[in-house]
């Protein structure tokens, strides 16, 4: 039913799809700038292509260069990545810099397999950094791209297994375009099976009509696109309580500690967290006690978790002493701008 197709044919259809249907004017396209490139995949990882935008735009007007953001404290690069979630991201892009700076005479390797060295930088978007900055013939394989490799070839291998995800990367490496033309199409490619992923190839209703590959798409011939990719293991998700101590003056300032490293939200300024009630309460000078309150109880959903969590109000009048615990008043005008998880920052908007 689908005659092998030679070596390369594949890629050179995705490759002409995109130039006419992909994605082609993203703020880091059209560069091959491996900073902006660079920052704009660890971005992408995790978020939303809208939301990057926004994020993308502040951090380039802030931090121009990889050599800016080596420079720049981790305080300051956890600010401008509030509100994105996943902090490590933000903790090694930092580590990632400065590595480029020191080691690699601030310019980024030209290569997947130099760049996979890096902090932060896994296979997939060392691929993607080297083949759309520098034309490198190497695969990605996020995702998205998974969904369609897995799908065309109708790779139904599970994918828990390491040898199985083994075989869909040297899979993904055979479909890549013929070393002679890959200078010049690997970037496009790249693009395009991201693009492919992303906008035809969905997770429930892909779009095959509109779809390259349908003519070789062995998902598509049997009817069972859905049934791709194959992964058993399940994600074992656990549940945490957790009480929050709000300390907030008249004024506005908030009472903040940094979250050790390693645990949830590490490194960032956070209110003072506690395992149980009765926890919170001890911390609190026995004078006090009688003025906490309440909040509403919410869940905030990390990767492999769902947090539980309990605020209680202390306001003051002023910046009285919570001595018993470790952190300190950070005035109004000051914590807007520092890396808190999103949870406390939405609640201090809600106050
Ligand atoms: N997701 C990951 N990388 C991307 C890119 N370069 N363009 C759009 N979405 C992406
Ligand atoms: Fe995905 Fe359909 Fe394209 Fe196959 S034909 S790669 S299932 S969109």
């Amino acid at each position: 039913m689908n005659a092998p197709l030679q070596p390369g044919a594949l890629a050179a259809q995705v490759v002409v799809w995109q130039a006419e249907h992909g994605r082609n004017s993203l703020p880091w396209q059209n560069t091959q700038d491996p900073y902006r490139v660079w920052l704009s995949e660890i971005m992408l990882q995790q978020t939303q292509v809208a939301t990057v935008r926004g994020y993308f735009a502040r951090f380039m007007d802030a931090l121009p260069t990889v050599q800016d953001l080596a420079l720049a404290s981790l305080d300051e690069v956890l600010g401008l990545w509030s509100g994105l979630g996943y902090y490590s991201r933000a903790r090694n892009l930092h580590r990632c810099a400065q590595d480029v700076v020191r080691l690699h005479g601030g310019a980024f390797p030209r290569t997947a397999e130099l760049l996979v060295t890096l902090p932060g930088i896994g296979r997939s978007t060392a691929a993607a950094i080297s083949s759309l900055c520098f034309g490198e013939r190497v695969a990605i394989l996020d995702a998205n791209v998974k969904r369609v490799v897995t799908r065309v070839l109708g790779f139904d291998g599970d994918l828990a297994l390491a040898a199985q995800e083994r075989a869909l990367w040297n899979a993904a490496t055979d479909l890549l375009p013929a070393a002679e033309v890959a200078a010049q199409s690997m970037a496009r490619y790249t693009q395009g099976m991201m693009d492919l992923g992303a906008t035809v190839c969905l997770p429930k209703k892909p779009l095959c009509l509109l779809c390259p590959l349908q003519s070789a798409c062995r998902a598509c011939a049997a009817g069972d696109p859905q049934r791709y990719p194959v992964r058993t293991r399940k994600l074992k998700r656990s549940s945490q309580s957790i009480w929050l101590l709000w300390a907030q003056t008249a004024g506005g300032a908030v009472w903040l500690q940094a979250r050790p490293t390693p645990g949830v939200w590490a490194g960032l300024q956070c209110f003072p967290l506690f395992d149980s009630e009765a926890a919170l309460m001890d911390a609190v000078p026995l004078q006090r006690r009688a003025a906490m309150q309440p909040q509403a109880t919410f869940v905030h959903v990390l990767t492999h978790k769902d947090l539980h969590l309990h605020p209680w109000r202390l306001t003051l009048e002023n910046e009285a002493d919570l001595d018993a615990l470790s952190g300190q008043w950070v005035a109004a005008a000051q914590w807007p701008a520092m890396g808190l998880p999103a949870p406390i920052r939405k609640l201090l908007a809600s106050a």
